[in-house]
Parts: C-alpha cells; sequence; structure tokens
C-alpha cells in the first residue's frame, strides 16, 4: 500500500477556544483563521467573565474584526447573574451555550459554581432554547476527601450523569475529556451528551507535564491508559466525540514564573491541522481526522440549522507530508507595552505534515 502523502478535508470546527481580550487576544486571533478553522467556539472566562448577551455580542463584533470569516459562536459563564430571562435572550441573539466551571479549579474560575442544583431554572431554560451546557469537568480538590488533581475529573463524571437524568434534552458537552472513565461514561449516555478532545490530552502524559510548564493544563493530562482511551475513541470514529483545543495562550512570563505556572496549552496556531494530522497518524487514526475535525462537532451543534456560517468560510483545506518545525513563540506587545510572547504547543519539535 502507498503512503498517503496529501490530504484534504473541509475546514475544521475548533469546539473550545480561548481568544483572551486586549493584547494578547489580538495576537492569538489572527492566528486561529491562518489554521484554516471554519468555527471557533468560544470561552467566556475573561476579566471579568462574559455573563450578558451585550458583553457576548460586542466580543464577538471585536474577533470578527480580528478574523473576518472565521464563525464565533459565543459563550455565556454560568454564575448567579445568569438568570432563565437573560437565557431566552442569549438563544435569540444566537449565543451557543453556557460554560460551567466549578470554582477555583483553573484560569479564571473564581467566579465558578458551587452547586448545580441553584441552577436548574437556568438548565430547563437552556433545555427549552436548545442551548448548549459545557462543563468543565472537575471537582475542586480536597485532601480530606482524597481528592486531587488526578481524580477530579473521575469524580466529576456523578454530576455528568445526574445532570444529564434530570435534562435528558439538554445538549451537554463535557470538555476535555482526559480519562477513560469519562470516555466511558459519554458513550453510556444518551444522544444529547457529547465530548470534546484536545491535541495535547491526546499527545501527553502525567509525565510529560510534571516539571514542564508549558504542557501543564487543567484538566492535567492522565495515566497512559487514560490516553489511550482518548485515542481509541477517535480510532473508533464515535460521533459523539469531537475536537475542542482548549487552546490556552498566556504570555510566557506567567507560564514561566518561578513556582506558579498558570494553566493552559496553546495549540490555536495555523499548526493545528498539522499537530492533529501528525498525531492521529502516529496512533493510526490518520482516516479519522476528517469526521473528528469537520464532522461529528458539527453534527452535535447542529451549525448548519442554528448557526449558518457565511459560505465562504467552509473552504477546503489541504495538507501535505512534509516536516515543519513549530517555532519557539509567537511575540507581541502586551498591554502594558512591554514585549511579550506565547509559546505554542511542541515549541521546536518536529511535526510530519504541514499545511499546502
Ligand atoms: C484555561 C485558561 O487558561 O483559560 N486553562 C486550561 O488549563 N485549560 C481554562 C480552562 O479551560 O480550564
Ligand atoms: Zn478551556
Amino acid at each position: 500500500m502507498s503512503e498517503i502523502t496529501t490530504l484534504s478535508i473541509p475546514a475544521p470546527d475548533d469546539f473550545h477556544v480561548h481568544l483572551r481580550q486586549g493584547a494578547l487576544m489580538r495576537a492569538v486571533t489572527p492566528l486561529i483563521r491562518d489554521s484554516g478553522i471554519a468555527t471557533a467556539y468560544v470561552m467566556p472566562n475573561l476579566k471579568p467573565p462574559v455573563t450578558t448577551t451585550e458583553q457576548a455580542l460586542a466580543y464577538k463584533k471585536q474577533l470578527e474584526e480580528l478574523a473576518p470569516g472565521v464563525n464565533f459562536l459565543m459563550t455565556l459563564y454560568l454564575s448567579p447573574e445568569l438568570t432563565p430571562e437573560e437565557i431566552k435572550k442569549a438563544a435569540k441573539a444566537g449565543i451557543a451555550g453556557v460554560k460551567s466551571y466549578p470554582r477555583g479549579v483553573t484560569t479564571n474560575s473564581d467566579s465558578g459554581i458551587e452547586s448545580y442544583e441553584t441552577y436548574y431554572p437556568v438548565f430547563r431554560a437552556m433545555e427549552e432554547s436548545d442551548m448548549v451546557l459545557n462543563l468543565h469537568g472537575e471537582v475542586p480538590s480536597d485532601p480530606s476527601s482524597d481528592i486531587c488533581i488526578m481524580n477530579a475529573e473521575e469524580k466529576f463524571l456523578t454530576h455528568l450523569r445526574t445532570l444529564h437524568a434530570a435534562f435528558p434534552k439538554l445538549r451537554i458537552v463535557l470538555e476535555h475529556a482526559t480519562t477513560q472513565a469519562a470516555v466511558e461514561t459519554v458513550k453510556s449516555l444518551g444522544d444529547t451528551v457529547a465530548c470534546t478532545i484536545t491535541v495535547h490530552h491526546l499527545t501527553l502524559t502525567v509525565d510529560d507535564w510534571a516539571g514542564q510548564a508549558h504542557h501543564f493544563c487543567k484538566p492535567v493530562a492522565k495515566f497512559p491508559h487514560d490516553r489511550a482511551a482518548l485515542r481509541g475513541v477517535i480510532r473508533e470514529a464515535h460521533p459523539r466525540f469531537f475536537l475542542g483545543t482548549d487552546s490556552a495562550p498566556h504570555p510566557r512570563k506567567n507560564k514561566e514564573a518561578a513556582g506558579t505556572a498558570v494553566a493552559g496549552v496553546f495549540t490555536g496556531t495555523p499548526l493545528l491541522l498539522p499537530y492533529l494530522a501528525s498525531v492521529l497518524e502516529e496512533f493510526g487514526a490518520l482516516e479519522r481526522l476528517e469526521g473528528f475535525v469537520s464532522g461529528f462537532g458539527r453534527r452535535f451543534y447542529k451549525l448548519e440549522e442554528r448557526h449558518p456560517a457565511p459560505v465562504a468560510t467552509r473552504a477546503v483545506i489541504r495538507l501535505k507530508r512534509s516536516e515543519v518545525v513549530v517555532p519557539q513563540e509567537y511575540g507581541f506587545v502586551d498591554d502594558e507595552g512591554e514585549k511579550s510572547s506565547v509559546v505554542p504547543f511542541l515549541a521546536g519539535k518536529t511535526l510530519r505534515w504541514s499545511l499546502a
């Protein structure tokens, strides 16, 4: 059998990306357009968090100016300020979903939630308006209950089951799954429950981030058998598992500050598809790339029906088997006027595929 040397796929969709604000937003947003993506599902964990329809629409306008042609789908941050009335209004305005962060588990999650029951009226309104609930699936660490970042996702899964049972029609996405337990749980639930998977969790295990700030993200990468489960579900082309990069850029100095590396891996660059083609090929799933990045997610999110993109954005992206070295950093001038940079995933490493 001769080796595949080129690939053509419909422009992919990233169903979980952090595009930040201010100078960092201006630096990273054009890069996602250059990655060739059609749709960016944008996280609301800004400072302050995006909690109203007006804020989300204003944010969307800024992003569209920076990356014309990308279909930006906006989300609201689940917090006590969010009411069923605001949900109805948001749905009418085309806001696609609501993101829930348990309090304190990750970057900018100080406004995150403490109990899900409080939000049942909001979830009911979301179910009625067919908005999507995006879950950061980790419970806060609690040494007295033996909970730490290694089992925080597995311990969260009971909340996912409870929410799905209470709102069977509510579309729920368990974001950036990292464990075999999460994969099995999502598979066992109904068609309204899906799961995003990142590039870095397909690549890394715990040994790769312990002591390596640029591989540190929440949730952390887990055991080899967990990574194998993520890879396995892509290999079997399960339609409820699709790409959400969780690309989460931070200025280099915040990642490398002594003792306090912030969480987040930066993959939303023009090398997004080369990363994916290279790693999927490594575990024998290159032919699954198209469904994973430009099929399953759009179907779950009902893009054609609910969030149609301008025709021009659905381009065909071509990849070729040709090596490319990941840049060491992307420079920008920060909000204080200082020289800064963001370090992409696998900086300095060679990928086997590049954009044609
Ligand atoms: C994200 C960020 O930096 O905004 N960080 C991360 O490690 N994934 C927040 C998040 O999605 O948890
Ligand atoms: Zn995220």
